[in-house]
């Protein structure tokens, strides 16, 4: 697998224990930091991006198009492309236009992308939307570069094929053996990466995805599906991906708060100083805590909790 042209997210991220949180849950807990890639106040979808916009460029694209909830992360992440790439970029937000324009919206609207809103839930709503835009502009003899919701392709997954990679080495580094990597999953793409790495390396811990939106056996399709296709594309055959889905920390659905989450929150700020968001990386810290407390992890190795970002969430005005 070669690397992307386009690097932009700051490698390797940290890797550290969690000395407070692992004392207080009596498992050596790890944190992968992908909450500080760097660009664009970071995340998960900076190493989908790299691919993704190296992409786009060798195909001599004009205009950025993506789509995502009104406070996606990876709208914001693809805004903060376009513009250090200097292309267009028009974001399709699924939801209600607010009046004022906090969290990641106030950050799109930063870096200059043009919002549409499609007052739907329904992320279908939303593509047919950026189909549209995605037409128009090829009408008027531009060239766009469209992404799905969270840019999971089997092209922007490649960016977690190669953080599994990464993953190893700081295991390396700091002399631990990882027995599962637990994080937060929605469209897929950050998990399907993971999973085709571990299959590349022969790895025989877990990976767990935590739903944040999805019934696991929706999910397990969704991952299922995009680690076949990604593993093509780093050039190995996978027919049974080993994907993991646990879908009880939802709560009352996508981006709605829970109790465990709040929970998680606080003690990864009281412990750790470290911010999740409430809508992806405190269900699965929940998750994490709640598996700890139950002792339903293996003890053969350490836990690695693999925190892939959304701290603008944290400023999108909801409360505690
Ligand atoms: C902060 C955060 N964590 C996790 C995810 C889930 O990643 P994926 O969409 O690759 O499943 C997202 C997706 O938007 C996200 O923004």
């Amino acid at each position: 697998m070669t690397a992307p042209d386009i690097t932009r997210t700051l490698l390797p991220t940290p890797f550290h224990r969690l000395d407070r949180l692992s004392e207080y849950l009596g498992v050596d807990v790890y944190c992968k930091r992908d909450d500080l890639t760097g660009f664009g106040f970071g995340g998960n979808k900076t190493r989908k991006l790299d691919y993704l916009l190296s992409e786009a460029q060798r195909r001599g694209a004009t205009d950025l198009v993506a789509t995502g909830a009104v406070q996606s992360n990876f709208c914001r992440m693809a805004a903060a492309y376009a513009s250090a790439s200097g292309l267009d970029c028009h974001l399709v937000l699924g939801g209600k236009e607010p009046s004022t324009y906090t969290g990641n919206l106030l950050l799109d609207a930063l870096f200059g992308a043009e919002l549409h809103f499609v007052e739907s839930e329904r992320w279908d709503d939303w593509e047919r939307k950026a189909a549209e835009i995605e037409n128009e502009l090829l009408n008027r003899g531009r060239r766009p570069y469209r992404m799905p919701i969270g840019g999971s392709t089997p092209t922007g997954a490649l960016g977690y094929v190669a953080a599994f990679e990464e993953l190893l080495n700081d295991a390396r580094i700091a002399n631990v053996e990882i027995s599962e990597i637990i994080h937060a999953s929605s469209s897929g793409g950050t998990q399907a990466g993971l999973v085709v790495g571990q299959v590349q390396r022969g790895w025989n811990g877990k990976v767990t995805g935590i739903s944040v939106a999805w019934p696991a056996g929706v999910m397990h399709g969704v991952v299922k599906k995009l680690a076949r296709e990604t593993a093509v594309v780093a050039g190995i055959q996978i027919d049974e991906p080993p994907v993991l889905v646990d879908d009880r920390w939802i709560g009352d659905g996508y981006a709605v708060p829970t109790v465990a989450g709040g929970e998680a929150r606080s003690l990864f700020a009281r412990l750790e100083g470290i911010i999740l968001d409430d809508v992806y990386t405190a269900k699965a810290a929940a998750a994490m805590i709640g598996r700890c407390q139950a002792g339903d992890l293996e003890r053969k190795g350490v836990v690695v909790f693999l925190h892939t970002g959304g701290s603008p969430g944290v400023f999108a005005g909801r409360s505690e």
